[in-house]
């Protein structure tokens, strides 16, 4: 059974912490542990990009209190499922992975084949945060479908 879901990207400023904004709401009331983190650390303790934040707000997501923080080797024990955002966040997870580790790696939208791509793109250089916010919102009611 999964407990535990760590959304992960590039920074955790953009796509991985609208995940875990977008899917604890999803998730209210639900007895899961939910965090996010980022494969680079480069924005480590910083809040979120304003335009994520804003787009949220605008959907009645509060981002407000998450802060950016580096994936790190406990991470693959304590989440059952890590939830990565793209290709490159995918290999960068397998390289870190402590060998043995139960975590089970996949990728968000891996759980919307629907949308015919399979890459969160990077809203941080291509400014496309309302689509960018559609897809995790699709792929993240169905995740959590696949765990009922
Ligand atoms: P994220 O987006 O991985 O969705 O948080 C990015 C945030 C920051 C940078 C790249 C991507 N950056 O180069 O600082």
């Amino acid at each position: 059974m999964t407990r535990s879901i760590l959304f992960v990207c590039l920074g955790n400023i953009c796509r991985s912490p609208t995940a875990e904004a977008v899917f604890r709401g999803l998730a209210n009331g639900r007895d899961l542990e939910i965090d996010s983190a980022g494969t680079s650390g480069w924005h480590d303790g910083h809040p979120s990009d304003p335009r994520a934040s804003a787009e949220a707000a605008r959907r009645g997501i509060d981002m407000s209190s998450i802060r950016s923080r580096k994936v790190e080797g406990e991470d693959f024990s304590r989440f059952d499922l890590i939830v990565a955002m793209d290709e490159q966040n995918l290999r960068d997870l397998r390289a870190v992975q402590p060998p043995g580790s139960a975590a089970k790696l996949v990728k968000l939208l891996d759980y919307a084949p629907g949308l015919g791509i399979s890459n969160v793109p990077d809203p941080y250089y291509e400014d496309n945060f309302p689509e960018v916010l559609d897809m995790i919102e699709t792929a993240c009611a169905r995740l959590l479908g696949s765990l009922a």
